[in-house]
């Protein structure tokens, strides 16, 4: 008993060292027991975290909607629940070790026929068509994407239109992301400024939605709490049902200007009326003479 506690708490000292100070925390992940089972996902209540975002993500799905991607979905605690949910997830991740442990919970949970799992890297392109999902969601893997709004363009890709992207942002992570990702210190990390970058990449922020994890936390908090250093601001954000990409601008021809301008657009019509009815009376004999 007190080896295992050791053990474990050496675990822990070591996860979060590699964690803050030497950003090698991926390491952790290629031992999926360690990583299922440690005092570090017993104490932060990740399996409540997991309900409750799979709860956000059910709630943002229209009826008959269920295709779910879950990217850096590690052992799998969100897309086990996703499919505890009825929905079809996708569990993306770029590690084969946690995908077959997912693999096996899935198995023994007969679960198996909801839960596929595909190893790709989140940071290329995603490998899939586009318009397939209904949602898109990640579980603390955010801190693992080197250009958001890359990450974005796929997401959006990879969604059908009216469909929601389910993104929890953790403080903790702030740290820890801006070390991978490419635009370093200038990474942006708090929901406010993500908020911003996802709104210009071309989704729709639903606020209700948004607030969703919230009311669920407070009337379930049994069951989908966890400590406050852990708790999420969770966005969603929808593609449009129709997509519009802004106009490219006009040139300035003599066409886009008549547009612009309607006192030069009747001019200008009325002037080549006169044009064509002085040819029109020049080309036909006899028009000379007549009177207007
Ligand atoms: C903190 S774990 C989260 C796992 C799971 N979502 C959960 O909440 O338990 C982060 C996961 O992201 C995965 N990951 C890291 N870099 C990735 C990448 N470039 N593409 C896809 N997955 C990645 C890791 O292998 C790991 O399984």
């Amino acid at each position: 008993m007190t080896t295992n506690r050791t053990s474990s708490l050496a675990a822990v000292l070591r996860i979060i060292l590699r964690h803050f100070v030497t950003a090698r925390s991926d390491t952790v992940y290629r031992i999926p027991d360690l990583y299922d089972e440690g005092v570090l996902g017993q104490l932060s209540r990740r399996q409540n975290l997991a309900r409750g975002i799979a709860g956000v993500t059910q709630s943002s799905l229209p009826d008959g909607a269920n295709f779910v991607l879950d990217i850096g979905a590690g052992t799998g605690i969100l897309s086990i629940e996703l499919a505890k949910g009825k929905l079809t997830a996708v569990a993306m991740d770029v590690l084969q070790t946690p995908l077959d442990k997912l693999m096996a919970k899935t198995l023994q949970d007969r679960l198996d026929s909801r839960v596929q799992a595909i190893r790709a890297d989140m940071n290329r392109p995603f490998p899939f068509g586009s318009g397939i999902f209904d949602a898109v969601t990640s579980l603390r893997a955010n801190r693992y994407i080197e250009c958001f709004s890359d990450f974005l363009a796929e997401t959006l890709r990879v969604l059908k239109p009216g469909g929601v992207m389910v993104l929890p942002i953790f403080v903790i992570d702030s740290i820890s992301w801006r070390r991978r990702s490419g635009k370093s210190i200038l990474q942006e990390t708090t929901s406010r400024a993500l908020r911003r970058v996802i709104i210009t990449a071309g989704f729709q922020i639903d606020e209700n939605l948004s607030r969703r994890y919230l009311q669920l936390i407070r009337r379930e908090s049994e069951e989908a709490d966890v400590p406050f250093y852990y708790r999420p601001t969770v966005l969603v954000a929808r593609k449009p049902a129709i997509s519009c990409s802004p106009d490219p601008p006009l040139p300035l021809t003599f066409r886009s200007f008549r547009s612009y301008c309607p006192v030069f657009w009747a001019w200008s019509r009325s002037g080549s009326m006169l044009i064509a009815v002085a040819l029109w009376r020049a080309a036909v004999p006899g028009m000379q003479q007549s009177s207007w």
